[in-house]
């Protein structure tokens, strides 16, 4: 069952002009180096970029844990399969939320034109997994009272 979904729509300008600007400094920060190594090899590389930020954000509306939640945009990680296919992949705290949450199964689906890359996720759970996720939640809050 579906425990999450979150889309994003990232300007490609705005990354472009970010990337100019702070340059390496911005690209380490925000992906990883094997992100770096993906969006760099192709002559359309902003849009490539902008897709994954739109990725990374989308996955953290799908986690609904806030901005302040501490996840990092490297908790995120977009890999492609040899067909082309993208992947997300969670790392740190992204990752122990999403086992906390009994999440299984992340899906996204990226697209981009010069101006414009959007992205949307989706994170699954069953629904034993649910359950117990929402049983400790109430449990917490009981306890917490
Ligand atoms: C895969 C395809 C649909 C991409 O569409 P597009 O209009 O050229 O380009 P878009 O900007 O919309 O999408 C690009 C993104 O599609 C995703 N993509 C590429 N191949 C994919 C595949 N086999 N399955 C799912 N997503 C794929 C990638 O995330 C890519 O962005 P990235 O390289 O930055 O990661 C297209 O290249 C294609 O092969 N069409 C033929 C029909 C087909 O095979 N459809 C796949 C249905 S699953």
């Amino acid at each position: 069952m579906i425990s999450g979904i979150g889309i994003d729509l990232v300007h490609v300008a705005s990354v472009a002009e970010s990337i100019q600007h702070y340059g390496d400094q911005y690209l380490e920060r925000v992906f990883t180096r094997d992100e770096i190594a993906y969006c760099g090899a192709v002559p359309s590389s902003m849009q490539r970029y902008a897709g994954r930020i739109a990725a990374k954000e989308a996955a953290m509306k799908a986690l609904a844990t806030g901005l302040d939640s501490g996840v990092d945009w490297l908790d995120f990680e977009v890999t492609n399969e040899p067909s082309g296919e993208p992947r997300l992949r969670a790392h740190g705290l992204a990752a122990e939320i999403l086992r906390k949450k009994g999440v299984y199964t992340m899906r996204v689906s990226l697209s981009h034109l010069p101006e414009y890359a959007i992205a949307q996720v989706i994170f699954e759970r069953s629904r034993r997994q649910a359950l117990l996720y929402w049983l400790r939640r109430l449990y917490r809050n009981r306890t917490a009272e």
